[in-house]
């Protein structure tokens, strides 16, 4: 992978990168709140010994000084010492977790040791680094005093008392916020990285068009609204969604320019990647175009359609099939113009079996006849042989991947099913595609502008015209027999 196409990973998955790195600060924030607040309070000591007179003694003495101030520092940190602080105190607390706060050091080539003392209150630390440096002065004093009597060998004494610290030493917020921030950062680009890398979802325009072998011929925006209203009132509506159902259109009519495929069917892999919703539009905006067109519930085992556009379920296909009624009777009309619409019917035990008989060839004879254009919702792919069993008797089939959602190994069993049928691939759709941010890499920019779909001959073409795209292969007659019945112009 090249840089670009970590930054454009990056682009796509920016929204991990940014909950992650929010995570990171808001846990340093939390650590922050939760630790203790602990002062620090210093004293400093100063070490000399009593000798006095000729500069080789002072020079002597120096360096006797430089060597007590390491047992000094062991010292201070002692037990006893912590002890003695203790008792002068009167505190409530162990040697141990005296000794635990104090840390003594020697400021190197000197005889002058820092004392740290560290707790919960800032007068307590002042309070036990002054008492503990004046403890230590007196132990000095009484370990350094021959036992002959005399002067001591070494003295202490304090040089700098503690006072009151203003600011606690810990927690130290703005160092806690800067590393979770770094930390959360760089956790979220590994993260977003680690997941682009595992992705093996349908996302751009390359990777759709060499597992179907076929262009793409729409790519349909992502709209909250379709959630509600599934239906795109075409009239009225120059949003961006209408206008991809519009140029997709355009292109599904500049497939074969002599003889354009009329009985259409709108497949996918697997549920939910926006079969019904796109049928419903492709037709709508074929209609909108002028063309008389009737919309087929394909899909007899969940069916969406009449729900979507509020019509009729109980009656359509599945009961012409079943010779419960004629097609003339079943067929409903719908508030959009040139819009009629087959329901798939009461669900039946058996959606293959009636898919399959002669007497839905018939329906969708009788259909092509009647209508300019015969738009079919269907059944996933990889569900059930349903969607496969139609597209074999259709003109052509389109076959809609959701973008970032279907899996390519999906898309690709589901093409291969339908080449088991002999079916011919228009085209294949992207739906649900994001508006801004990541997703825009993929596709838009492309489309229709640099590149247009490429043609695929009429359907009654016999020449196999050598070709990349499996969409210019017309299949001889279909592996499941599907009679196929030459298209006229609409
Ligand atoms: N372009 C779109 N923008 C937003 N939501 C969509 C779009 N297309 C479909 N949906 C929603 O996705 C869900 C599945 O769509 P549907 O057409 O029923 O898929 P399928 O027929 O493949 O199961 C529905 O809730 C539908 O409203
Ligand atoms: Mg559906």
């Amino acid at each position: 992978m090249s840089l670009q196409d970590y930054a454009k990973l990056l682009r796509a998955r920016w929204l991990t990168v940014l909950v992650t790195t929010i995570i990171g600060v808001l846990a340093a924030v939390s650590i922050t709140l939760f630790t203790t607040p602990l002062y620090k309070a210093s004293t400093g000591l100063f070490v000399s010994t009593t000798s006095s007179g000729s500069v080789a003694e002072i020079y002597q003495g120096n360096l006797f000084s430089q060597q007590r101030v390491l047992s000094y520092t062991q010292l201070i940190m002692g037990e006893n010492l912590a002890q003695r602080t203790i008792d002068k105190l009167n505190l409530d607390m162990t040697p141990d977790s005296l000794q635990a706060r104090v840390k003594a050091s020697a400021r190197s080539d000197t005889v002058l040791i820092d004392v740290d003392v560290v707790d919960e209150s800032p007068v307590r630390a002042r309070d036990i680094a002054n008492a503990l440096s004046d403890e230590f002065v007196v132990m000095i004093h009484d370990l350094e005093t021959p036992t002959g009597g005399g002067l001591p060998d070494s003295r202490v004494v304090v040089e700098q008392r503690a006072s009151v610290p203003d600011e606690p030493v810990t927690p130290r917020t703005a160092l806690n916020i800067v590393l979770g921030l770094t930390v959360g950062l760089i956790l979220g680009i590994g993260l977003a990285i680690l997941r682009g890398l595992l992705d093996n979802t349908v996302k751009s325009r390359e990777t759709i068009e060499e597992i179907t072998g076929a262009s793409l011929v729409g790519s349909i925006p992502y709209d909250k609204e379709r959630r509600k209203e599934a239906a795109i009132t075409f009239d009225s509506d120059n949003s961006p969604i209408a206008e991809e159902f519009r140029k997709l259109r355009t292109n599904l009519q500049f497939l074969a320019v002599d003889n354009p495929p009329r009985v259409i069917v709108v497949t996918s892999s697997m549920p939910a990647e926006g079969k019904t919703t796109t049928a419903i539009n492709i037709a709508l905006a074929l209609a909108e175009s002028e063309h008389d067109v009737v919309l087929v519930g394909g899909d007899m085992r969940r069916p969406k359609l009449e729900d979507y556009l509020g019509l009729i379920e109980e009656v359509g296909f599945s009961t012409v099939l079943a010779g419960r009624a004629s097609l003339d009777d079943t067929l409903q009309q719908t508030r959009f113009p040139r819009l009629t619409v087959l329901a798939s019917g009461a669900i039946p035990p058996n959606p293959s079996e009636l898919l399959g008989s002669l007497a839905a060839k018939k329906v969708l004879n009788d259909l092509r006849a009647k209508f300019d254009y015969v738009v079919i919702d269907s059944s996933p792919l990889l569900a059930v042989t349903d969607g496969a069993i139609l597209a074999a008797c259709a003109d052509g089939v389109l076959v809609v991947a959701r973008f970032g959602a279907t899996k390519r190994e999906h898309l690709a069993q589901a093409v291969g099913s339908l080449d088991d049928v002999g079916a011919r691939l228009l085209g294949a759709v992207f739906t649900m595609t994001p508006v801004r941010g990541g997703g825009s890499y993929s596709y838009y920019g492309t489309y229709g502008e640099k590149q247009a779909p490429r043609p695929v001959p009429p359907v009654d073409s016999t020449a196999a015209t050598p070709s990349l795209h499996r969409s210019v292969i017309i299949p001889e007659p279909a592996a499941n027999g599907c009679e196929r019945v030459e298209p006229s112009s609409p």
